[in-house]
């Protein structure tokens, strides 16, 4: 059920938040409705923690308050995403004793919070699929139902389960995996250090150990345990489509989310939708880390657009230090997701709650704001009224032709313990994707196994664990013309963990020209001087140093200090009739962006207007439509020259061409 607008009986952008009224009396439901009318709010996900509301008892279903809700938000023509409510189980449940989560120490979690149960328990299993077929049977017909919410934030509190029924999940897991115990020896390659297995039933999840845990073993459980949750989706989206299959269903992801393998999660969803919550804290640079999780999850869904399922008016309440979003940062990162490839952008939540664990997030309704005033809300109606004149926008799409190269087995595998030294994933996707972020240049992620045709540069920082198709299908792109860059400790081992031999990285050997001999780690304090050799200047590695041998590729800036002096730290090799780069060590910022500049050059990839310092520009187009988004996260106005392009400001109405002037925060949308 794919098409290009992530929730079809929505007209227009999608706009709401999660809305939480089970903890309010219902005369307080009729003012929530008023405002969000006046805000412009056409969907609200409701119901996500109301499990224990729903089923006060085992045989005990409660769904009228819900019909009341529902019939409420049909009246005042506001849709709802309603949450299959599985993402906190009653306490009621915990009675059955394979509910708890158990943590690698043997640790039972306990109600009292949320997610605690264990993603391989049969009565949770039992009880949310009860529960969503009542909910599927309830409202299937239901006017107000527009999409349906599946749990919440699957793995953010508990990811991986160490408790009985989990190991025997693991079991089963692995027994299709492998099919033979022989075949399972041999991937976890167990002669070593004595941990054969003569039986299935001997194998545990990796629990609490003495020291080094076996690496493969690890690696399964991470895939056995994001697979155990994907599970239970799926299983919910089963029942969901039994009865409205017609409708699309979600649930939310949270971007570089570590724990789940989201290639294989998207696939499940009939649109993408996140969650994001920068740190906005000085210096943390939160205009990047919202536009980074924008374009993974536009990528998640194959570049359709996204939904931002949730975001915060002011500022979150679980980070040390909470500071809030300054004037004009609603609107400004609101229109963010939109202008990054998004159909939606929804608040966590509407109304501030007086009592519980999150009465001091922020809310478009505030503690102690006489209600539908006040600043935030203001901005909020205000963003509400902006996105009324975006709908045009909705289903066009932002074309790319740099692919940053993003893998979840790789990122386990390569920060799992017993490395040369310790790596830092993330970041590593993130220096790069600031570097595009920074010129305002589209880039997309993508998995190691794509179809990369339509890129004319992909980046792999880091790839260490690379399956050997892929790394097949990476030289083909190559071969073929395209341009890639990797960095070092890629390509080192299968996807079964196993060093590939022949010269590290013996799976990306020939394409890149070059084999690595020794790897120097280097301390925190150190660096290494790289040296152009075209005479260009020098540049700083870090972390990492490493002795290269070239076979085909030629250096272009070697190392200058201690014993590696004189040997190459940068490479380029002519592969097909494509160009494979080569980074033998860390690089950060200015050092990255001198190899990048080289990467790019020749390829035209400057955006269409070129803006100045702390202006977001993108571009989102259809056959026939185009239009530019400026985004201006400076604090004070800022000129942008407009060059060729004119057009119609969508949001303020007027014409604009030549140049254009952008209030601190302000965005500009045109139309052309
Ligand atoms: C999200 C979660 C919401 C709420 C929010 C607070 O992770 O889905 O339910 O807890 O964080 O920031």
């Amino acid at each position: 059920m794919h098409n290009n607008t992530p929730i079809p009986k929505v007209p227009g952008i999608i706009y709401g938040g999660d809305y939480n009224p089970e903890q309010w009396p219902e005369s307080v439901w009729l003012e929530d409705v008023q405002l969000m009318r006046e805000a412009g709010v056409n969907l609200v996900s409701i119901a996500i923690f109301s499990w224990s509301k729903l089923q006060p008892a085992e045989d005990h279903y409660c769904f009228e308050w819900l019909d009341r809700l529902m019939d409420l938000l049909h009246e005042n023509e506001i849709y709802a995403n309603l949450a299959t409510a599985t993402a906190s189980p009653p306490p009621w449940m915990s009675r059955y004793p394979d509910l708890a989560a158990v943590d690698e120490d043997g640790r039972s979690y306990c109600h009292g919070s949320r997610q605690h149960y264990s993603p391989s328990s049969p009565t949770y299993r039992r009880f949310a699929a009860a529960l969503v077929r009542r909910l599927a049977e309830r409202y299937r017909a239901h006017p107000a139902l527009a999409a349906w919410h599946i749990n919440n934030e699957y793995g953010c509190h508990i990811s991986a389960c160490h408790s009985e029924v989990s190991a025997r999940a693991f079991r089963v897991w692995l027994k299709q995996r492998y099919k033979t115990l022989d075949s399972l020896n041999a991937a976890w390659n167990t002669a070593f250090w004595s941990q054969i297995y003569y039986s299935w039933e001997d194998i545990q999840t990796p629990r609490k150990v003495p020291t080094f845990a076996n690496p493969t073993q690890l690696l399964d459980f991470r895939r056995f345990s994001s697979d155990a949750l994907l599970d239970l989706y799926r299983m919910e989206k089963e029942i969901l489509r039994e009865y409205t299959p017609q409708l699309p269903v979600t649930t939310n992801l949270m971007g570089k989310f570590k724990p789940l393998d989201y290639w294989a999660w998207a696939k499940e969803l009939d649109f993408v939708s996140w969650d994001s919550y920068p740190d906005f804290l000085p210096g943390a640079n939160p205009c990047h880390n919202a536009a980074e999780g924008h374009d993974l999850t536009r990528s998640l869904g194959g570049g359709r657009p996204y939904v931002l399922m949730e975001h915060v008016t002011s500022h979150v309440h679980w980070r040390s230090i909470n500071p809030g979003k300054l004037p004009g940062m609603i609107r400004l990162y609101g229109l963010q997701a939109i202008a990054r490839g998004g159909d939606g952008a929804m608040y966590f939540q509407w109304r501030q709650s007086l009592a519980g664990a999150e009465q001091f997030h922020g809310s478009v309704l505030q503690h102690g704001v006489p209600a539908g005033e006040g600043r935030v809300f203001r901005e909020v109606a205000g963003l509400g009224a902006d996105l009324k004149k975006l709908k045009a926008v909705t289903g066009t799409e932002i074309r790319s032709r740099v692919g940053i190269v993003m893998d979840w087995n790789s990122w386990w595998a390569l920060e799992d313990p017993g490395k040369p030294a310790p790596f830092d994933y993330a970041e590593s996707l993130a220096a790069v994707h600031r570097y595009f972020y920074e010129r305002n240049i589209a880039v997309d992620f993508v998995e190691p196994g794509a179809d990369f045709g339509k890129y004319d540069l992909l980046i792999a920082p880091q790839l260490y664990l690379l399956d050997l198709t892929d790394a097949q299908g990476l030289a083909s792109y190559v071969e073929a013309g395209g341009r890639l860059l990797t960095t070092c400790f890629s390509g080192i081992v299968d996807s079964q963990a196993h060093v590939v031999p022949g010269g590290y990285p013996a799976a990306l050997r020939q394409v890149l020209g070059l084999w690595v001999e020794e790897w120097f780690p280097l301390a925190e304090s150190e660096c290494r001087d790289l040296k152009w050799l075209d005479g260009s200047g020098v540049i700083e590695g870090r972390d990492w140093s490493e002795v290269i041998h070239l076979d085909s590729a030629g250096a272009l800036a070697d190392f200058t200090d201690g014993h590696l002096a004189g040997m190459p730290a940068v490479t380029r090799n002519n592969f097909g009739k494509g160009q494979a780069f080569y980074i033998g060590t860390v690089l950060r910022d200015q050092s990255l962006a001198r190899v990048l500049d080289q990467v790019c050059s020749g390829l035209n990839l400057s955006p269409i207007v070129s803006a100045p310092d702390g202006v977001e520009v993108s571009l989102r187009e259809s056959a026939d439509h185009s239009f530019l988004f400026l985004l201006n996260h400076n604090q004070e106005p800022v000129e942008v020259v407009l060059g060729e392009v004119s057009g119609q400001d969508l949001l303020s109405g007027k014409s604009l061409q030549d140049r254009c002037l952008l209030p601190a925060f302000g965005v500009i949308v045109l139309g052309f």
